[in-house]
C-alpha cells in the first residue's frame, strides 16, 4: 500500500498540468509546512529565524524540469538575487540549484552560461552552491557540469543518491576533485535496472558511501532524517576521529525541526534545506512521496480556511 501511494504521489510530482495550476493558485494544501514563501523576503525571514537558532542553512529557489530559454535564464537572476540577499543581510546560508531549472534539457550551453553567472556572484560574495541531483537520466549529464565548473569554481558542490547501484563508482571517480557532496537516499522514481528496489539495500549502500567519501578525506553532508543513519555517522566519526569541521548534518525545512535543534546544540553542524517560490508542486509531491503519513497533513490543510 506505501509502495503504491509512493508511486503514485511520484507520478503526480511529474505532471505538467498540476504543476502550472499549482504555480497559478499558490501555495496551497499544508505545502507552507515544508516551503519558506513565494518570495525572497519570506526566505530570508525564515532564514534569519533558523539562523538565530543555531542552524545554517541551504537555500533553493524552487524550480525544476523549465523547458525555454528566458524562464531558464529568469531562474539563474532569482539565483544571483537570492545570492544578493544572503549576503546583503549577513546570512548564514549557501544556495542550492537544480540543473533542469538552469536550462539542462535546452541547451548545455544555456546551463554553462547561467551557472558561470551564478557562481561568479558566488565567489563574489562568498556563498557556496550546490547542484541538486535529479532523476537517472540526467545524473551523467549534471556530474560532467560538476566537474567542468570544479576546475574554475572552488565553491562548487554536488549530491550523490544512495539508491542508485553507480553512486559507489561516482564517490571513487569524483575523489580527484577531492568534492564537497551531499549525501542522500534519492528521492525520484527510478527502475530496479539503475537503482536498489528494496529500502534496507539503500540503507546499507548509504552508510558504505558515506564511509567511503569521509575516509578519503572530503567534506561529507549527511542528508537525512533518518535516526539510524544519524547515529551510524555520529559513531563513525568518533571511531576514525574526523574532525567536525570534516562533515555535517542537512534535514529538510519542516521535517523534524526539533530533532535538527537537538542536533545543532550537541555540538554538530545542522545546515537546514530552505526551499521557496511558487513552482512548490514538484517539491511537495516528492515529500508526500517519501511519508504517507504527511497526506493526513495535507487533508487537514484543504479544508481549513
Ligand atoms: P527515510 O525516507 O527512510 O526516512 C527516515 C525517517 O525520517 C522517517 O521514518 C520519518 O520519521 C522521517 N521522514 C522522512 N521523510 C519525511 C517527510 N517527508 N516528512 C516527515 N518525516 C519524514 N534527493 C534527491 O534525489 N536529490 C537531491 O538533491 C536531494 N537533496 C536533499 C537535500 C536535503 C538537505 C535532504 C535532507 C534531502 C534531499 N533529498 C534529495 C531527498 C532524499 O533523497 C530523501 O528522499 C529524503 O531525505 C528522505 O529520506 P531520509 O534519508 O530522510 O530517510
Amino acid at each position: 500500500m506505501e509502495q503504491l501511494m509512493r508511486n503514485f504521489f511520484l507520478f503526480l510530482s511529474e505532471n505538467k498540468f498540476f504543476t502550472k495550476l499549482a504555480k497559478k493558485y499558490g501555495l496551497r494544501f499544508g505545502a507552507s509546512r515544508f516551503v519558506a514563501g513565494e518570495t525572497i523576503e519570506d526566505a530570508k525571514n525564515v532564514i534569519q529565524s533558523l539562523n538565530d537558532r543555531g542552524l545554517v542553512v541551504t537555500l533553493d529557489h524552487l524550480g525544476e524540469f523549465v523547458d525555454n530559454e528566458q524562464e531558464a535564464k529568469d531562474r539563474a537572476n532569482e539565483c544571483i538575487k537570492a545570492i544578493e540577499t544572503i549576503a546583503e543581510h549577513n546570512l548564514d546560508s549557501q544556495l542550492s540549484l537544480k540543473m533542469t531549472s538552469m536550462g539542462l534539457d535546452i541547451s548545455d550551453e544555456l546551463v554553462m552560461e547561467n551557472m558561470r553567472k551564478i557562481l561568479e556572484a558566488g565567489k563574489k560574495h562568498q556563498v557556496f552552491v550546490t547542484i541538486d541531483m535529479e532523476d537517472y537520466e540526467r545524473c551523467q549529464k549534471t556530474l560532467d557540469i560538476f566537474k567542468e565548473l570544479k576546475k574554475e569554481y572552488d565553491g562548487l558542490g554536488t549530491v550523490l543518491q544512495a539508491y542508485l547501484y553507480r553512486t559507489v563508482n561516482d564517490i571513487e571517480d569524483l575523489n580527484p576533485y577531492s568534492p564537497n557532496l551531499r549525501l542522500v537516499k534519492g528521492a525520484y522514481k527510478e527502475s530496479p535496472e539503475v537503482a536498489f528496489p528494496e529500502k534496507k539495500d539503500v540503507d546499507e549502500n548509504f552508510k558504505k558511501i558515506i564511509k567511503m567519501h569521509l575516509l578519503n578525506g572530503n567534506y561529507t553532508a549527511v542528508a537525512t532524517h533518518d535516526d539510524a543513519i544519524i547515529e551510524y555517522t555520529k559513531k563513525l566519526v568518533d571511531e576514525h576521529r574526523i574532525p567536525r569541521d570534516q562533515f555535517e548534518f542537512q534535514m529538510l525545512y519542516g521535517i523534524r525541526p526539533e530533532r535538527q535543534e537537538q542536533l545543532a546544540r550537541e555540538g554538530y553542524k545542522m545546515r537546514v534545506y530552505v526551499p521557496y517560490g511558487n513552482d512548490w508542486y514538484g517539491y511537495f509531491m516528492r515529500r508526500l512521496a517519501e511519508r504517507p503519513a504527511n497526506v493526513a497533513f495535507v487533508l487537514k490543510g484543504m479544508f481549513k480556511k
